[in-house]
């Protein structure tokens, strides 16, 4: 194996062009690959930045071309050698690079590899586990180096714009108390402390306020949270925000700031220009259209609501529903009464599985008439009143949830989102955004028996509602707005609760008792009372934005070292067992039952 000594790069594998031509060069990095062209040999030779095609021409170092045999996939190599252009016909205009080649003079092995698990040229789908096990490979493909520098340059255009708005960085603590954010604790046994446990942050809610209240003014961090709760495509045990709080400041501040930022970022990574003030909708208002707080609009498909038609008509369900509190909405899919019987009891099924009992559909055909087992319990007059409600023509089809709204939102929602992939009905070149404002404070919880706060339970009562917390909890509104990004919610905040008063009065909403209040939160509440200015805040869900900005289908491919579904990393193989003498330390006993 060769070594370094006395050579220096010179050039990244991504610069050299035509203006280069006949300068002495050394570049460093892998093989990409090997072509043997009779007698010349061809290597790519890929770093961060990009290829450059490196050449081993007998006529022109005998040596060098001799040991370029050796070479593999993935070999790290350093060359030495002079820029000449490709002979004609042999440029490859896709690559910066393209116009040239390095005619190698001195090649230096700096270390073999073995093959390559999976190849790293192609674009081809590899098995996650796999990737995830050799992540390092992984990392090296362009595609994900490709994703980690957007996320770099995210990060610094966040940090360029908070520093010029007045904003701090401060770190707050890892090992610290429980915040409730609605998910499980990662728990830290302390060795000096027998018995007691830090918890991971869910996020640092109560240290930024804290600072707030310390005279901060402007805070942010981009911070890692931890949450243990069940994993998807955009949930990760540990994830990063960007973390935000500011003080003095009203919603409409808030949003202000968030908008510029959203717009310096797209503008400065991207070159995107967006368009703000973003749109805003009332949760209230998402729920109905579109079944869901984080509403996706970049296509049509909305919820209509048909219970008072339904209440006349004579079939049973729809009848049983109205009557009894439910909901009966209804989605028309213009064009759609094309799909097949089949299509229908995909979809049946598909919403069966979210928690329908049915799924009642209507072709609306050629001459007007409807085609569906339910046509005959709708009366003439009914039937144009719900074609015109959901301004349905011919060739649409109208499907029917009839539920609990809890049910039907869910159920019609995220059919509307299927839809909209099976008839690519979404334009993935849009990006939209979104507020959602006006949220309940909080939702009463069937299994615990209690109200629990939809955000968390330091986020400000609307003003005006604020006299009816006792009375009517589920009626009072929140200062919590959320911002969705193609349907996907990257970030939410709200504006705080500063006097004590009022955060004694919705932890009793809560049903969170005196003493518990005193002794998990009394910090805060002390603290609100050493006069605590309004304030306010939001935490962005950088690895979701960033997936969105890198066309990304998974917030694992802009993670560098991402958890499976499971919590575990594959690379390291954690979590782990450990010693007993380890938890003995801990004063933890053993009590899991081993499977192996
Ligand atoms: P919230 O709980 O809404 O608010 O979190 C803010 C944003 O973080 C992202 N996010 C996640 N991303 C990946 N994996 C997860 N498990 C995960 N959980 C949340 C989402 C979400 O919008 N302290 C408050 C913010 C505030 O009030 O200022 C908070 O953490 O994009
Ligand atoms: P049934 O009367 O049960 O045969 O149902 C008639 C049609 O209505 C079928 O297409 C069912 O899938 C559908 N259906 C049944 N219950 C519901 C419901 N709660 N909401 C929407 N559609 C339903």
């Amino acid at each position: 194996m060769d070594t370094l000594r006395g050579l220096k790069r010179t050039h990244d594998c991504n610069s050299l062009t035509e203006t280069s031509l006949d300068q002495e060069v050394v570049l460093m990095g892998w093989v990409l690959r090997r072509r043997d062209h009779g007698g010349v040999i061809f290597v790519d030779l890929r770093d961060r930045t990009g290829i450059t095609q490196v050449v081993f021409d007998p006529s022109i170092e005998h040596q060098a071309h001799e040991k370029a045999h050796s070479l593999r996939s993935e070999y790290c190599i350093a060359v030495k050698g002079r820029v000449r252009r490709r002979p004609e016909g042999m440029e490859n205009p896709k690559l910066k690079t393209g116009m040239i080649e390095v005619a190698v003079n001195e090649l230096r092995i700096l270390n073999k590899s073995h093959t390559p698990p999976f190849p790293l040229d192609e674009e081809k789908d590899v098995d996650e586990s796999l990737r995830l096990k050799y992540r390092y490979m992984d990392l090296r493909r362009p595609w994900m180096t490709e994703a980690l520098t957007m996320r770099h340059n995210v990060c610094q255009e966040m940090r360029a714009y908070l520093n010029k708005h007045g904003f701090l960085e401060i770190e707050t603590p890892m090992l610290t108390r429980s915040t409730p954010e609605g998910a499980r604790d990662y728990l830290v046994p302390s060795r000096v402390n027998p018995g007691k446990f830090y918890a991971l942050p869910q996020s640092p809610q109560l240290y930024k306020q804290v600072l707030m209240i310390s005279g901060m003014e402007r805070y942010y961090q981009i911070v890692r949270c931890f949450r243990d709760e069940d994993l998807r495509a955009d949930r990760q045990p540990e994830f990063t925000q960007l973390d935000m709080e500011l003080s003095f400041v009203e919603e409409d501040d808030v949003i202000e700031i968030v908008e510029g930022l959203i717009e310096w970022i797209f503008k400065r990574t991207l070159g995107r220009e967006v368009k703000t003030p973003f749109k805003r909708l009332s949760y209230h208002e998402a729920m109905e259209r579109f079944g869901t707080d984080r509403p996706d609009m970049r296509f049509g498909l909305e919820l209509k609501d048909i219970t008072d038609i339904a209440e006349g008509c004579s079939l049973k369900v729809f009848q049983n529903v109205a009557s009894s509190g439910g909901v009966v909405k209804a989605l028309c899919g213009p064009g759609m009464a094309s799909l097949s019987r089949k299509d229908l009891d995909d979809l049946t099924n598909y919403a069966i599985g979210l928690g329908a009992k049915g799924l009642a559909w209507v072709k609306i055909k050629e001459d007007g008439e409807w085609q569906s087992p339910i046509a005959k319990f709708f009366s003439g007059e009914e039937k144009s009143r719900i074609q015109k409600r959901l301004a349905a023509s011919p060739d649409d089809i109208l499907f029917f949830g009839a539920d609990q709204p809890s049910v039907v939102y869910k159920v019609l929602g995220e059919l509307r989102i299927e839809l909209a992939k099976r008839f690519d009905l979404i334009d993935e070149s849009i990006f939209d955004f979104v507020w959602v404002t006006d949220f309940p404070l909080m939702e009463y919880d069937e299994e615990e028996g209690r109200y629990v706060a939809l955000h968390h339970p330091f986020t400000a009562p609307k003003e005006s509602d604020t006299e009816i917390l006792e009375q009517a909890p589920e009626k009072v509104r929140s200062r919590a707005y959320d911002i969705v990004l193609n349907g996907v919610e990257i970030g939410g905040g709200s504006i705080r609760i500063h006097r004590p008063d009022v955060q004694k009065r919705v932890f009793k909403a809560l049903s969170i008792p005196e003493e518990e209040a005193a002794e998990k939160f009394g910090f805060l509440l002390d603290a609100l009372s050493y006069g605590a200015p309004p304030h306010g805040g939001i935490a962005f869900g950088l690895d979701r934005l960033v997936m969105l900005m890198a066309g990304r289908e998974s917030i694992r491919d802009v993670i560098a070292f991402p958890k499976t579904q499971k919590a575990q990393c594959l690379l390291t193989k954690a979590p782990a067992r450990v010693d007993m003498t380890q938890l003995a330390e801990l004063y933890l006993k053993p009590n899991w039952k081993s499977k192996d």
